[in-house]
């Protein structure tokens, strides 16, 4: 069978980290870019040397250009800057709606037929960039935070009641930002719903921080984001859409009708496998979840609006 072949773009602390969970995975042939010299190369290298002993078999190269890149089956984008401490996530969009913009364009170009997965902040309105550069289909352009933020919120409930982590279960809609919605009703441990199991209170403050995770992570680093479940939530949709799993996961993902958003990317439930973004799954909403999430998308809409003023012409 022929391996599948992921670019990750950008080799810092979030696309390296993609590489090594995707090696470890044994997901298929990594091409690691970064525009930095001998970054990429020597990343790809050592994590290469330790295949003999993790007992993986991958091709793994790092490279300046994209030629290496070409025929890929999904594209992982982590290039930018990332978030200081007291900065927000929209801060970032100038320069990287950028470096967002041209690294798709060559991306896109080397592999057509690729699934591109967004990772980059903000990540609503670099989404929306990608698919406006790329102008591929939009089943096939999708971004990454919903996995990050419910992975958050699992944690937080399993490490609450004192559960494997395995157990929670949860979905969150809306943009990768302050106002992200998670949903508590549809949140459960094994089936049991969580309001069984943690007061109103406590489940009130596991939210909020759960809205605030990544700020807590810049906070205690002070030189940079989160990078370790930011790239497992990756390579676990990376790995959705090579495996052709079907998986149901909150992604970034292309609504017009859906949630009547009207022709945005958000976050929403989604069957992911080798078409990209399969299907959008519509969950009822009541009147507060659904004030929320008009909020959230309200917010990812001026991003984008922002946004469009940094793309190329
Ligand atoms: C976070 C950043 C990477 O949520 O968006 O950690």
């Amino acid at each position: 069978m022929k391996r599948s072949k992921i670019t990750i773009i950008g080799a810092g602390n979030v696309g390296a980290t993609c590489a090594h969970w995707a090696a470890a995975k044994e997901l298929g042939d990594i091409v690691l870019v970064d525009i930095v010299d001998g970054l990429p190369q020597g990343k790809a290298l050592d994590l290469y040397q330790s295949s003999p002993i993790e007992g993986f078999d991958a091709q793994i190269v790092g490279t300046n250009e994209y030629g290496p890149t070409a025929g890929s089956d999904v594209i992982i984008i982590t290039s930018g800057i990332p978030r200081k401490p007291g900065m927000s996530r929209d801060q970032l969009l100038e320069t990287n709606v950028k470096i967002v913009a041209d690294v798709t364009a060559k991306a896109a170009k080397e592999s057509p037929d690729a699934v591109l997965i967004i990772v980059s902040n903000p990540l609503d309105a670099m989404v929306y960039t990608a698919h406006v550069v790329s102008q591929f289909p939009t089943q096939r352009v999708v971004g990454q935070a919903g996995v990050l933020d419910a992975a958050r919120y699992r944690a937080f409930i399993a490490a609450e009641i004192g559960v494997s982590v395995e157990d929670v279960q949860a979905m969150l809609l809306g943009g990768h930002g302050d106002d992200m919605v998670p949903l508590v009703r549809y949140t459960s441990v094994s089936g049991i719903p969580v309001t069984q199991l943690i007061a109103p209170g406590r489940l009130d403050e596991i939210v909020t921080r759960t809205r605030n995770g990544g700020a807590e992570i810049v906070n205690l680093l002070k030189t940079g984001s989160a990078y370790y479940a930011p790239a497992a939530a990756s390579v676990a949709m990376a790995e959705a859409i090579i495996r052709d799993k079907k998986r149901v996961m909150a992604c970034a993902a292309y609504c017009d009708s859906e949630y009547g958003v009207g022709g945005f990317f958000v976050g929403v439930p989604c069957v992911l496998g080798r078409g990209g973004v399969e299907k959008v799954i519509e969950i009822e909403l009541d009147e507060r979840e659904r004030a929320m999430l008009d909020t959230s998308v309200q917010h990812v809409k001026d991003l984008c609006k922002s946004a469009k003023q940094y793309l190329p012409k």
